[in-house]
């Protein structure tokens, strides 16, 4: 029976407990896409959590596609950073950064000028995106990348993960869900290359694992996780078979001595999703989607995960781990402010209150 207010450890990151904070874009990034004072604030106030896997960052100005979303690819990015690692860290914390590269799901207003989007195929997005002034709009037409250029998104992630760890980030998680470009690799619709990246399962999960493993040899297996959503529709994902899908993904990266998968579990058709990613994977499981102290807790006493991981709650509950030990009420968070607030604006943001407040 693992407690959830138990510590475990992730290939090489040590957590005091099993609460993870889920990732959460929050659109606050400042000019250059650095992340401001704000968000130090914001990151500080709940290192109460085990682990807290960051907002999605982009590796590269391509690699952006919404509005305001910070970046890890400058020297003043690495700085800002620089800033929340340290307040999470002095605050008894762990932080992962999460890589979030768009592909195909941006808006050309968001993004830097001459800032291309690219994808595996030259298929649009069929969502639209918010654009700079909140409104959703169409996405672009997306140019498919080369197979020569393949090797050049890898080597701008494995930059960026190094600029995370001078950052003094505990790790890195890779995106690989909710339609973007790792997504777009691997779905069946939204990849129609006929190069060794596409066509067949095993040619659709190469990015993915050649891209694993460079950031792997790069800060090493242990501080690298990854993130995915079997069956996900999000940002028009429709995979003709994500059983065969993942299944093949996770065999091939099961040996690499990865930190953990990151399972956002929702309904799939036949193989529930978390016996489909224990049945390949033999490393350490992040559940989420949905759960309860009650239902996370249950997950970890049947063995099933390792740790849990929740976003709306810590939104509104910075001292979530607090909360769930005294069986406190939960804050409501407020859904007009998930994604806005400029500047120095900390409404629905840093301004949540705690326990003792
Ligand atoms: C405001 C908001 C922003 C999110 N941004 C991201 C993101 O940047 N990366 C990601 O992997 N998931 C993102 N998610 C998904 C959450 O990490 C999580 O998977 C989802 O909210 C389900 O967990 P929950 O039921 O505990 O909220 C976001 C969710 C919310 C509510």
């Amino acid at each position: 029976m693992a407690d959830i207010f138990s510590p475990v450890t992730l290939g090489d990151i040590a957590l005091a407990n099993r609460i993870v904070m889920a990732p959460m874009t929050r659109d606050r990034a400042g000019p250059g896409d650095v992340p401001t004072d704000i968000m130090v604030d914001y990151y500080r106030q709940r290192a109460g959590a085990g682990m807290i896997v960051t907002e999605g960052t982009q590796p590269s100005p391509t690699g952006k596609g919404y509005w305001r979303t910070p970046g890890i690819h400058s020297d003043a990015q690495v700085a800002g950073w620089g800033k929340v690692a340290d307040a999470v860290h002095d605050a008894g914390g762990k932080i992962v950064m999460q890589l979030m590269h768009v592909g195909r799901a941006a808006v050309q207003a968001n993004k830097d000028a001459g800032a291309e989007t690219v994808a595996p195929s030259a298929i649009p997005c069929p969502d639209r995106i918010p654009g700079p002034d909140g409104v959703p709009v169409e996405t672009m037409m997306p140019r498919a990348l080369e197979t020569d250029e393949i090797a050049g998104v890898i080597a701008e992630y494995v930059m960026a993960a190094r600029n995370a760890m001078a950052a003094g980030m505990d790790g890195i998680e890779l995106h690989c869900a909710s339609g973007y470009l790792p997504m777009q690799f691997l779905s069946s619709n939204s990849n129609q290359r006929t190069d060794r990246y596409g066509g067949s399962v095993d040619n659709r999960i190469r990015f993915v694992v050649e891209l694993l493993a460079a950031l792997a040899a790069a800060v090493g297996p242990g501080r690298v996780g990854f993130r995915i959503c079997p069956g996900v529709r999000f940002n028009g994902m429709d995979d003709a078979n994500p059983h065969e899908t993942y299944a093949a993904l996770l065999k091939a990266v099961d040996g690499l001595g990865l930190a953990y998968c990151h399972l956002i579990h929702i309904p799939l058709d036949g193989q529930d999703a978390l016996d489909l990613v224990r049945a390949h994977w033999n490393g350490a499981i992040i559940e989420n989607g949905g759960l309860t102290l009650e239902k996370a807790q249950a997950l970890l006493t049947d063995g099933k995960a390792q740790a849990v991981s929740f976003g709306y709650l810590y939104i509104a509950n910075p001292d979530l781990v607090d909360r769930f030990r005294a069986g406190a009420a939960l804050n409501k968070g407020n859904r007009a402010n998930f994604y806005t607030g400029a500047g120095d604006d900390r409404r629905g943001y840093t301004d949540y209150p705690t326990l003792d407040a």
